[in-house]
């Protein structure tokens, strides 16, 4: 469970990347923040994790204030940034264990998870050879791989799909569809609409830092009156803005 709670933030005091956002993302469920290129979704999403700190508002993952009790609140979530290109002078294998040392993962779960997650992603004889040498595919994988290995309750994925291939790809939404259904929580952003329409259950779409519309498909649907595609609608919104 993720709430923000009029949450503002600008940059260098001028440029207002998100105003006065209110979101609620419940239990159960895969949200997608959704809105074209500089809505503010990294923006958002760095304020939920706590890379930033907003200006005004309050964030909480799983009743947990982000800024008032940052350790407690960053043990509740994995997080998959946009860009994967971190730690390249590690081989896989060792940044999964250095990841798992910080989060405490003991020894039997992490082998267990790791050759789980390596064999899902095909990454399994790449673990040995340093990240520096991987595609953007399998950096993106690999940090998929140093989220999730501790088991978190809420996953936070900015762009999760960019650069996975589509063995990959399918495979990430399915296990955000499996974490969802076990009753927990999956917020992600995209740009990619196809990829929203097929597996969120909720969305909300945001331009110049502002929510334009938050709800089911369904409710978007029957907000509009007519049985458009989501890039119809979005293009609708976002063009009237
Ligand atoms: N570090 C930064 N300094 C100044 N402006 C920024 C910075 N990061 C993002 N912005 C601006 O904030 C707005 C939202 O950006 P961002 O959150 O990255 O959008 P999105 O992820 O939806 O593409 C854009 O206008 C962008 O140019
Ligand atoms: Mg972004």
């Amino acid at each position: 469970m993720i709430e923000l709670t009029n949450v503002n933030k600008s940059y260098n005091g001028k440029v207002k990347a998100v105003e006065n956002l209110n979101l609620s993302i419940s239990d159960g469920q895969i949200f997608g923040l959704l809105g074209p290129n500089g809505a503010g979704k990294t923006t958002t999403i760095k304020m939920i994790t706590g890379i930033l700190n907003c200006d005004s508002g309050a964030i909480k993952i799983n009743g947990i204030d982000i800024k008032q009790n940052a350790i407690e609140a960053k043990k509740q979530f994995g997080f998959v940034p946009d860009s994967p290109d971190m730690f390249l002078r590690l081989k896989g294998l060792e940044y999964l264990n250095f990841i798992s040392d910080i989060y405490g993962v003991n020894s039997e779960d992490r082998i267990k998870r790791i050759d789980e997650f390596s064999k899902r992603f095909e990454l399994t004889n790449a673990l040995g050879d340093k990240i520096q040498s991987y595609s953007h595919g399998m950096r993106q994988k690999i940090v998929l791989m140093g989220a999730l290995i501790h088991e978190p309750n809420v996953w936070i994925l900015d762009e999760p799909m960019t650069g996975l291939d589509p063995k990959a790809s399918f495979e990430l939404k399915e296990m955000m569809r499996e974490h969802a259904v076990s009753g927990k929580t999956v917020l992600f952003s995209t740009h990619v609409l196809e990829v929203a329409e097929k597996i969120c259950d909720k969305v909300a779409i945001i331009n110049k830092g502002k929510v334009l519309f938050c709800g089911t498909l369904d409710e978007m649907r029957e907000h509009f009156k007519v049985n458009e595609s989501l890039e119809n609608m979005f293009l609708e919104m976002t063009e009237n803005e």
